[in-house]
């Protein structure tokens, strides 16, 4: 009996050294949202439990080891223990009330993170091969960067072009995949102004790792400025619309436009140039050259590229007019 009394000290007193530890050294991000108050309590329990389940094995294995070590000159066989009904029951019964504990309280917070605001802001998501496109329906906004008002729901609509891809912030704690064919959603409710990232959290292709976008939370007249702003700013110019272009369906994830390398070729001094592809024959870069390697990338492959690297779906997503738009930007950037 005085060993368990012992152990149970113990192990309280481990329980909560490791919960304090763990709480101390931040484990999550910023709450930024409502439903985050929601799933940080899960969190909670479950840091609760990983520190008691921690403290009750190794403080019992450590204290056994000690207590219970063979002394100097002990040679017979230790005590012959039988089982023990009541501990049995005990071990059975309360993971059972736990499990079905957390079970509960997961449904109630998994209703709280889903409950729906009839005056959400509905935004668009599209997701491709490596991008995020966020348009605001009704608007005629299209955006790299989510912009969002603080305090009001945000319902997001989301799409893939390709494969599947999966929108997390982590300060929002919410995660949703996105599967092409399919529209799933996401509510958000931003209770913290800032800035946030997107990230892509399903691995998708080459640059998945780089699969990001800018989420800023602003207050409700900032945001109603930037709607405004955004709607204004109709481009004349089909360099900018080219830029804007390239910048909303990913071009730029693979392309540089400062002559570094990426993942494709760069951009810079492309057009006008002699190009040498890896059947080993040159090609102008002029502007067929330029339109059928978006429309089929795989048709003539720049000398050190792979094939199949690049989307090949780019031909559903561009109008003429926008390919023509494209190649004016290219030209932009210096032949
Ligand atoms: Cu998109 Cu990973």
């Amino acid at each position: 009996m005085k060993h368990m009394l012992l152990i149970g000290i113990l192990v309280a007193i481990s329980t909560i050294s490791i919960h304090t530890g763990l709480d101390s050294i931040g484990l999550l991000p910023p709450q930024a949202s409502a439903q985050a108050i929601a799933i940080d309590e899960l969190f909670e329990w479950h840091v609760w439990m990983i520190s008691f389940l921690f403290s009750l094995i190794v403080v019992t294995l450590v204290y056994s080891l000690i207590a219970f070590r063979r002394r100097r000159g002990e040679t017979g066989d230790g005590a012959h223990i039988e089982g023990h009904a009541g501990l049995e029951v005990l071990w059975t019964m309360a993971p059972l009330f736990v499990v079905v504990y957390l079970a509960f309280i997961g449904a109630q917070s998994l209703g709280e993170t889903r409950r729906v605001d009839p005056s959400a802001l509905e935004v668009d998501v599209i997701a491709g091969q490596w991008f995020w496109r966020f348009e605001y329906p009704g608007q005629g906004v299209v955006s790299t960067e989510l912009v969002l008002p603080v305090d009001r729901q945000v319902y997001l609509r989301m799409e893939s072009l390709d494969v599947i891809h999966s929108f997390w912030v982590p300060e929002f704690r919410v995660k949703q995949d996105i599967v092409p064919g399919q529209v799933t959603e996401l509510r958000i409710t931003p209770i913290m102004t800032g800035s946030y990232k997107v990230l892509c959290a399903e691995l998708c292709g080459t640059s998945h790792a780089y699969m990001e976008a800018v989420v800023i939370v602003l207050d409700e007249s900032d945001f109603a400025d930037w709607l405004a702003g955004q709607s204004a700013s109709v481009e004349d110019d089909p360099v900018a619309r080219g830029r804007r272009l390239s910048e909303q369906n990913g071009c730029l994830a693979c392309h540089s436009v400062d002559g570094s390398q990426k993942v494709g070729p760069t951009w810079t001094g492309l057009f006008g140039s002699q190009v040498r592809l890896a059947d080993d024959s040159v090609a102008l870069a002029d502007e067929n050259f330029i339109i059928s390697s978006i429309l089929d990338p795989d048709m003539q492959v720049v000398e050190g590229y792979t094939a199949g690297v690049m989307p090949s779906n780019y031909r559903d997503l561009f109008e003429e007019s926008q390919l023509d738009d494209i190649v004016a930007y290219i030209i932009s950037l210096g032949k």
